[in-house]
């Protein structure tokens, strides 16, 4: 069984936008029923669980009900961390057995291809935790606290961390209660596993699987997806429910005025 959770619960702060980021839209579609979508195009995937802030639960399964496509769908309330978000999409899944693979994919990561995803399902089965990653471009220095250059770490071995991110659920339980346990507040989930001294293996990803996070990235995602085949197909499957899903992302920017 693989199941995806998508943390979706944030505030998007930086796109300073007056809906939740992850329903801005994007060509047409809102950026969380794109990721939503990837990931129910891949055949190894089975269900999908999304982590929305309380106040946008109703709204996102309204939402959700109007999209066709989709593989079977829970939405559950996150936290006020990304990890406790996570989390509280792992305790949704009671009845899941040990050696189920649970992927964790920021919701606001819609142009993730299937080959990734696909990848890293193979390879969380294979070693236990394997993340999405794409070897750095630039040149990274450490500094310390007043910008005095520290060292050079050798590009070669500096890979840049996306999502998906995928687990046995065993690992991943772990990983979460020892955090839980030592207050530990880590900016992925694959960090939570590095600390249980458990490997963790990287599956070479694309430059495309951008984050959404600032107003430039909603440019940029757009011309990376303009008139690929995948594009135009969606576009075809969604055609009929535009008006629904419009009304219910109405009503998410009036829940976002509430809480952000
Ligand atoms: N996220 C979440 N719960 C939180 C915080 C973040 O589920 N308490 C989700 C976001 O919705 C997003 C993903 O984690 O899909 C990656 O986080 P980020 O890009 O930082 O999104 P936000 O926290 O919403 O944005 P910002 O940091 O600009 O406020
Ligand atoms: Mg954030």
């Amino acid at each position: 069984m693989v199941t995806v959770i998508f943390p979706a619960a944030g505030k998007g702060k930086r796109m300073k936008s007056d809906i939740n980021k992850v329903f801005l839209d994007l060509a047409g579609v809102p950026v969380l029923i794109r990721s939503l979508l990837r990931f129910s195009s891949c055949p190894k995937v089975d269900n999908l669980v999304v982590v929305v802030a309380e106040a946008e639960v109703k709204s996102t399964q309204s939402l959700l009900q109007k999209t066709p496509g989709l593989k079977p769908w829970q939405v559950v309330a996150g936290g006020s961390e990304r990890q406790y978000s996570v989390l509280n999409g792992i305790k949704s899944l009671p009845d899941a057995r040990d050696d189920d693979i649970i992927l964790v994919h920021d919701a606001a990561r819609p142009l993730v291809s299937v080959k990734t995803i696909e990848g890293v399902i193979d390879m969380a089965i294979r070693e236990g935790s394997a993340i999405a990653a794409v070897p750095a471009k630039n040149t990274i220095k450490v500094c310390d606290a007043e910008g005095r250059v520290v060292n050079t770490p050798d590009r070669a071995t500096l890979w840049e961390v996306q999502t998906p991110q995928g687990f046995k659920r065993s690992v991943l339980l772990a990983a979460n209660k020892q955090a839980i346990a030592e207050d530990f507040l880590g900016t992925d989930d694959a960090s939570l596993v590095e600390r249980l001294g458990l490997p963790v293996y990287v599956v070479e990803s694309d430059y495309g699987n951008i984050k959404i996070t600032t107003p430039e990235d909603i440019l940029m995602a757009k011309s990376i997806l303009a008139d690929t085949l995948e594009e135009l197909q969606l576009q075809k499957l969604l055609a009929k429910s535009a008006e629904a899903m419009g009304e219910a992302i109405s009503s998410l920017r009036d829940a976002f005025k509430g809480f952000k």
